[in-house]
């Protein structure tokens, strides 16, 4: 890999920044939505709620309009949930704005169990009324109180939620032990915008005073840190380098760190305190040492590389343990690896890699986003032709990637858009 490669607006981002215009009837404006599948979903899901959205093409990204003035239908159905979990994210801004939301059960997912208990048991706590049928939930509210409310598992939707529903709830709602994801900060930073009063956004302690009505505002989301990081890797495993432009190098610490033990050069262009790079020089050498990797809520090493990471070790000398601790059933693309020729054996929650080994293209298939990210980081390292099939799994969250990549010199091509 050779050249430069621009990073998207964070899909993760995107995705609450579009559900929080819910929140007011005045018109938001977004910037750097990035091209995905995902985003798509959620502006069918605001057209099933009655809520039109408008998106112009700019030179990063795309621009999206919204502007909730009503309601027509408060329900957001199964066959739109089932695509997309995220769509639970309606949920909290929907009752705080509308006092109602009937939201399908998203059920089980490639990755793990992934329940909403903790989003709706702090709505109750907020104030909602909860009840469940034919696979939906519905959530009633005449007006949310302000709350404390403890996560006992750190949740970045569940943050999300819970905090744009406290926007407009009576009073100040404490959210405790809250994802820090900057994704999370993101959002407050959009809500603070239009005039919600949040503090702490980052912190495990997020403070909502609620206010009376929100308003309209402009917001640009930040980079995507997934997609800069799957970059970093691409460059890692070919020996390449590679300038990634428009990332935030602080959202990639614990991936930059791990990158450099593992035997990468990375130069943060022009970094100073008052003006952090935006820009990573990546350089790699043929000689990768194995290293272990946990996976850990932010500011730790996000599951959303654990698939990336564990390609990577597959190239790199010596043993590794890549532990997931986030979802329960992340390894799927191990054994797709592992047709290709690499050396890993799963066990719950822990993975051995096995290295250096030559990996041989093969006909192989994506399970879910990451994984299939990581199938095309194996394609790039393998000897000999990849076939990737249901490549509809990378749309959902990666740009063009194959567009992307094969301007640094890949060669990828698409066969169908979806199979
Ligand atoms: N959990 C519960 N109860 C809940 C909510 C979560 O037990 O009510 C558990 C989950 O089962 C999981 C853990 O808490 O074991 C963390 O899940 P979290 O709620 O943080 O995940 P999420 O909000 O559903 C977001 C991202 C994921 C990313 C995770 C973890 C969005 C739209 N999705 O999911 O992104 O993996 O945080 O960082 O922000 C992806 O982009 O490929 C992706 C899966």
């Amino acid at each position: 890999m050779e050249g430069r490669v621009v990073v998207s607006g964070a899909k993760n981002a995107a995705l609450p920044a579009l559900t929080a215009a819910l929140l007011t009837e005045e018109r938001v404006v977004l910037h750097n939505i990035p091209r995905v599948r995902d985003i798509s979903t959620m502006r069918s899901l605001l057209e099933d709620l009655g809520v039109d959205s408008s998106v112009t093409h700019e030179a990063h990204g795309n621009r999206i309009e919204i502007e909730a003035r009503q309601l027509l239908n408060p329900v957001a159905p199964y066959e739109l949930v089932k695509q997309m979990r995220a769509s639970v994210l309606v949920l909290g801004p929907l009752v705080a704005r509308f006092g109602q939301a009937r939201v399908s059960l998203p059920g089980g997912c490639a990755i793990g169990v992934r329940p909403v208990n903790l989003h709706l048991k702090g709505l109750e706590k907020l104030g909602a009324s909860i009840s469940f049928d034919h696979g939906y939930v519905d959530a009633r509210a005449n007006g949310l109180r302000g709350t404390k409310f403890y996560f006992d598992t750190i949740s970045v939707t569940g943050t999300e939620n819970l905090m744009m529903a406290a926007t407009l709830a009576d009073g100040v709602t404490v959210l405790e032990n809250a994802a820090r994801e900057p994704e999370v900060q993101d959002l407050a930073h959009l809500l603070t915008k239009m005039g919600a009063e949040i503090e702490g956004a980052g912190t495990p302690e997020v403070r909502i005073r609620g206010v009376s009505r929100l308003h309209g505002a402009e917001h640009s989301i930040i980079p995507d840190r997934i997609e800069a990081g799957t970059f970093l890797v691409a460059a890692a495993i070919t020996g390449g380098d590679l300038v990634v432009e428009r990332c935030n190098p602080e959202h990639l610490t614990a991936v930059l760190a791990k990158l450099e033990e593992v035997g990468v050069q990375v130069v943060r262009d022009g970094a100073n305190a008052s003006n952090p790079a935006r820009t990573l020089n990546v350089k790699a050498g043929r000689n990768l040492r194995a290293h272990d990797v946990t996976t850990l809520e932010y500011p730790g090493f996000p599951t959303d590389m654990q698939a990336q990471y564990m390609t990577l070790m597959t190239q790199a000398e010596g043993s590794s343990v890549i532990t997931e601790t986030i979802f329960e059933n992340r390894f799927m693309h191990a054994l797709e690896l592992v047709r290709m020729g690499a050396d890993i054996t799963v066990n719950g929650r822990r993975a051995v890699v096995r290295g250096a080994t030559g990996l041989s293209g093969a006909k192989i298939q994506a399970s879910d986003l990451r994984a299939s990210a990581s199938l095309v980081l194996a394609g790039l390292a393998a000897e000999g032709q990849t076939l990737i099939d249901r490549v509809y799994h990378i749309d959902r969250g990666y740009e063009r990637i194959e567009e992307k990549l094969t301007q640094v010199g890949a060669k990828i091509i698409r066969i169908s858009e979806s199979d």
